[in-house]
């Protein structure tokens, strides 16, 4: 009798726990009941160590944690991944097919070779292409008031007497790393052949800064002394070190905020980008680094024609004339310069959350990142940067075929 009965209670709770394995089943193939708008993403490779909050993203609310743990959740939607941090030897195993990828990446692909041939892994993405789900083009860019204002500037008169009484070159150089893809430092020494260059930065270092100033990079933002020391140059080198499509360092806008005529080589397509036709002296336009030289020179010691050249700063009236640049800065320039990047992440986040909640059909596309390798200066100069292309791209195969195969995606 009490046999029996603790049967029956045994066989109860089968019943119940198969009764729940199914309902777990049918909950989790027919999508998450509407009422309990909830989703759970796991920062894979998160941006910060460790992270963990909530954040109502539309009608979904989502939880965002670098916890590899809550991937057991039955809320879990998928995983986030800073670029920077991305591994090919940690990544998650066996990718369920309804699970979102989603890239974020702020920086260079240079950091992350495999997204030449991997992109493809992901859901969605946030980089510097115009392209991406979540774009961060101008993520690097100053603020509207920086670049027009005109306080952070001297005048073509004031460059020149420093250039005599500081004993400057007309042109700025500061790089820490040389062996560059794209032969910067192969191109720098031919142009430092032709007109006079101060290099700061450990790449082809011939000056040091003076007292009181130590930093090589204008990456920070504030270090006053700094950036008033390198504003008295003319001229400064930003020569990028990959060339896709809308990438474009912090360097190209600090130098155009700071009133020093940036000598571009980088985004084809960085004419889009310009205050004005003729914010920079893209290298490209030059047939040598002896013909670009002559012009410098020329620019150099003739204040029409510098002048010409910081219309975003000296002109009164509409300093900006390209409008595709005005809509996008006025788009990004509601909040200030420290929210920008937490504001993109937050934007990515929401954006992988809600798209993942709704199993929205998605996959990024290769194309979405127009880099090109090789990719060089007019005049062959740096052709013997071609071993490290080679190298580098060897790299970004082999480790895109590995990501291909943990991510359960063919190779296209
Ligand atoms: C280094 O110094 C020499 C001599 O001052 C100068 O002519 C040259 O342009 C400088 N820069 C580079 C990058 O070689
Ligand atoms: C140099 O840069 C570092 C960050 O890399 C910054 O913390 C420091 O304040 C800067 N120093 C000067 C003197 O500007
Ligand atoms: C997510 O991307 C993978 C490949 O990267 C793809 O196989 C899968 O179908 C995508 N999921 C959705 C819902 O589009
Ligand atoms: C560039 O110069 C090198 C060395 O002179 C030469 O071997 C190579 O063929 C040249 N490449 C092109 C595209 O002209």
């Amino acid at each position: 009798m009490l046999c029996g009965r603790y049967r029956n209670g045994k066989l109860l709770l089968l019943s119940f726990v198969l009764l729940l394995a199914l309902c777990t089943y049918v909950y989790k193939r027919h999508g998450k009941p509407t009422k309990s708008h909830y989703n759970v993403m796991v920062w894979w490779s998160p941006y910060e160590k460790q992270l963990d909050y909530h954040r109502k993203c539309g009608d979904v609310e989502c939880r965002f944690t670098s916890d590899r743990k809550a991937q057991r959740d039955l809320f879990f939607s998928g995983y986030l991944f800073h670029g920077r941090k991305i591994s090919i030897h940690d990544m998650p195993e066996k990718r369920k097919i309804d699970q979102y990828w989603g890239l974020y990446h702020d920086a260079s692909p240079k950091n992350a070779p495999f997204l030449l041939h991997g992109l493809d892994i992901f859901n969605l993405s946030s980089t510097f292409s115009r392209h991406s789900t979540v774009p961060l083009t101008l993520q690097s860019f100053t603020t509207l008031e920086e670049l027009i204002n005109y306080k952070n500037m001297y005048t073509f008169g004031l460059k020149t007497s420093f250039q005599k009484k500081m004993k400057l070159a007309p042109v700025l150089y500061m790089q820490s790393h040389c062996d560059t893809l794209t032969g910067r430092e192969l191109y720098v020494k031919e142009l430092g052949k032709h007109i006079a260059i101060d290099s700061y930065g450990n790449c082809l270092k011939n000056k040091t800064f003076p007292d009181g100033i130590t930093n090589d990079s204008m990456d920070i933002n504030d270090v006053q002394n700094f950036y008033d020391f390198v504003s008295k140059y003319k001229f400064i080198i930003v020569y990028q070190d990959m060339i896709c499509e809308d990438y474009i360092a912090d360097k190209f806008w600090k130098s155009l905020s700071l009133g020093i005529v940036p000598i571009y080589f980088g985004a084809p397509n960085i004419r889009n980008y310009l205050p004005n036709p003729n914010s920079a002296i893209l290298i490209d336009d030059f047939a040598t680094p002896s013909d670009l030289a002559q012009f410098i020179l020329q620019a150099s010691n003739n204040e029409d024609l510098y002048t010409s050249f910081l219309y975003h700063k000296t002109l009164d009236v509409y300093p900006i004339s390209n409008q595709l640049l005005v809509n996008a800065i006025f788009k990004e320039d509601i909040f200030y310069l420290e929210d920008r990047k937490t504001r993109g992440i937050a934007e990515f986040e929401c954006t992988a959350c809600v798209q993942s909640f709704h199993q929205e059909k998605q996959q990024s596309q290769q194309n979405e990142l127009s880099c090109e390798l090789p990719f060089f200066p007019p005049g062959n100069f740096t052709w013997k940067a071609l071993p490290r292309i080679r190298k580098f791209l060897e790299r970004a195969r082999m480790e895109a075929a590995i990501m291909h195969k943990m991510a359960g995606v063919s190779e296209t």
